[in-house]
């Protein structure tokens, strides 16, 4: 038996069990186990690692992915300039550490990415923010962040207050890589001056639950492009088994 398991805390319902419970029942992959593992603090992980001798592969979620970047062994080049880790390979005891949020992110958002998308407005500052960041770098897209508190001295950092006619006019992918409208308080959205929003405009939103976030809505009313975090989830969930078989 190969075991594979989430770290995260708390770990309530947790898509990856599923999706990888589902698809090695789907596949017929008979020697595998996906398992949660809820540790109340990072310092766990050690021992998690010593007791656990069949574990192959761990994902990492909340509120760990900065954390467990002290305990790796080997750190993939997308988890140095992001600062995040959400997938891990153990071999022989050696842990080493990659972030596949940047593949999910990257291959979801070009689902409906046009060239003309070449300006956008990212929102939030957290870990799948530096994952976006480290996309719209590698395809030369100009992005400026939004955050409830913008860090001073950063040039294209600036408030949500400061979001104007003239920057929704020209940045037309906007990305929400906030929690805001996320189960349970969907009636929340991020605070932008959606009126301005055109059929030119592609608004992608991390969130997967609920499937239409009222950010999403607020866009797809407008005639703009719209995606959510499903497809994101599932690709960084087949990158993650691409690289414990390899
Ligand atoms: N689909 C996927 O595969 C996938 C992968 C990773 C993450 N996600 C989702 O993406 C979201 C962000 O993830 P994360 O790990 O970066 O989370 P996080 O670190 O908890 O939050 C990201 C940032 O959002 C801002 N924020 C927090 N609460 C907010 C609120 N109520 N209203 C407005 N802004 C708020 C904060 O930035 P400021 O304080 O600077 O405003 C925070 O740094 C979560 O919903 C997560 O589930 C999805």
């Amino acid at each position: 038996v190969r075991k594979f398991g989430l770290i995260g805390y708390p770990l309530g319902h947790s898509f990856s069990q599923t999706y990888f419970s589902e698809k090695f029942k789907k596949e017929g992959i008979r020697d595998c186990v996906y398992l949660n593992f809820p540790i109340a603090s990072i310092d766990l992980i050690s021992s998690l690692i010593s007791q656990e001798p069949l574990l192959c592969g761990l994902n990492v979620t909340i509120p760990y992915k900065q954390q467990v970047i002290a305990f790796l062994d080997h750190q993939h080049e997308v988890v140095v300039a992001t600062g995040a880790c959400n997938c891990i390979k153990i071999q022989a005891g050696k842990l080493r550490g990659f972030n596949t949020d940047v593949v999910g992110f990257e291959r979801s958002l070009q689902k409906k990415l046009h060239a003309e998308d070449t300006r956008a407005i990212l929102l939030g500052t957290g870990g799948a923010a530096r994952a976006a960041e480290y996309v719209l770098q590698k395809l030369g897209i100009d992005y400026t962040l939004v955050s409830r508190h913008p860090a001073t001295g950063r040039l294209n950092s600036i408030t949500y207050a400061q979001v104007d006619r003239d920057l929704m006019r020209s940045a037309t992918l906007i990305i929400n890589a906030t929690p805001a409208g996320m189960y349970p308080r969907v009636e929340s959205y991020p605070e932008i001056p959606y009126q301005y929003l055109t059929d030119r405009h592609y608004l992608y939103d991390m969130v997967y639950n609920p499937a239409q976030t009222l950010f999403l809505q607020k866009g797809a009313e407008h005639g703009a492009r719209t995606q959510n975090g499903t497809a994101m989830l599932a690709i960084q969930a087949e990158e993650s088994w691409t690289i414990w078989n390899s």
